[in-house]
């Protein structure tokens, strides 16, 4: 019977399920695991279903002697060292699709909330201190008819932007590489470099994976190149943002505000940042409804059993290790 190690809890009935036929161990903290852990957990596993707060590293990939596949309970793998996984022959698979609306919602909520300025408002209300309806009171950046920027034009980026024509507005995007012309044209998403998209958007939203290459992607000279009205969001990944440089440009109010659901050093805040009036802080809940919270495992389970039956599983990131093991058969 192969065996399955889960990093943690998992919503629905699924892994309870498979149990039946796999000898399935959670871990049984709730809490993410630590590296040691993790170490001791692997030796045995022939897969681990993995959260994206797991360092999926080289060491842990070494540990685990037996094991064929990492399933990753999210989109991003930038916890995981893939090029090690590879090497080993592991399979890594994750998450795409199921959760983009979801992803998109959240970073639509965060907009909308910090334009106009919802939770400051909710704070006043319930400490009693609205003292009636007055003309200048909270008052916010407009969203309809507003231009959005776009950064990292994948599926969740494309799903914001979808949303955002019920809005009335412009849409730029900025994306390694550019989209074909009919599709720019059908999601209605004009192409911009970096700077021009930072000094033209009323609202710019990242969708880019963390790779080295979106390390500090939005940094003080980023942030200097936007509105004063601009509002950032980011549902992508922590360290795509300097988070002291975007701390500095809200305490300054370089910029409107943000809305930020990932954080560089998560789940620690950079000091300061908590105390801002400007920005809305939510604790990494972009896939966080239920449906797709359930459907995500579905996901990772089916491809987990896939590869155990020798399968190819759909949502591979690292195909050569699927091409190589069946050439080599
Ligand atoms: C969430 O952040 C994910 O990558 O799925
Ligand atoms: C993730 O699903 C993306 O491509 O944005």
């Amino acid at each position: 019977m192969y065996s399955v190690f889960v990093t943690r809890a998992l919503p629905g009935d699924t892994i309870r399920r498979i149990s039946k036929d796999l000898q399935v161990t959670v871990y049984p903290k709730d809490r993410n695991i630590t590296k040691d852990e993790l170490l001791t957990y692997v030796k045995d596993a022939d897969a681990i279903i993995s959260m994206l707060s797991d360092p999926i590293d080289a060491d842990v990939l070494a540990a685990g002697k037996n094991l064929k596949v990492v399933a990753n309970y999210a989109v991003g793998f930038n916890n995981i060292d893939v090029a090690a996984a590879t090497a080993r022959g592991i399979a890594v698979v994750n998450t795409p699709g199921v959760l983009t609306e979801a992803t998109a919602d959240l970073a639509w909520a965060l907009l909308l909330a910090v334009s106009r300025r919802v939770l400051e408002g909710d704070a006043m209300t319930r400490a009693g201190k609205f003292r009636g309806w007055a003309p200048e009171l909270l008052l916010g950046v407009p969203v309809y008819g507003q231009t959005l920027g776009i950064v990292g034009a994948g599926r969740i980026g494309r799903a914001v932007a979808r949303r955002a024509r019920g809005f009335g507005m412009r849409i730029l995007y900025h994306n390694r590489s550019r989209l074909a012309a009919e599709v720019e044209q059908e999601l209605g998403m004009a192409y911009a470099s970096l700077d021009e998209l930072l000094a033209e958007s009323d609202f710019v939203s990242l969708h880019c994976p963390l790779t080295p290459e979106t390390h500090h992607l939005i940094g003080a000279a980023e942030l200097s190149k936007m509105k004063p009205t601009a509002v950032l969001i980011n549902t992508a990944r922590g360290p795509v943002v300097d988070e002291q440089a975007l701390l500095t440009a809200l305490r300054n109010k370089q910029i409107f505000g943000a809305g930020l659901d990932v954080y560089e050093r998560e789940p620690m805040l950079t000091p300061g940042l908590a105390d801002l009036p400007n920005v809305i802080l939510t604790p990494h809940i972009g896939t966080g409804d239920v449906r797709t919270r359930v459907a995500m495992v579905d996901m990772v389970v089916d491809d987990v059993i896939a590869v155990l039956e020798n399968r190819r599983p759909r949502h591979i990131v690292n195909p050569e290790v699927w091409e190589r093991r069946n050439t080599d058969a």
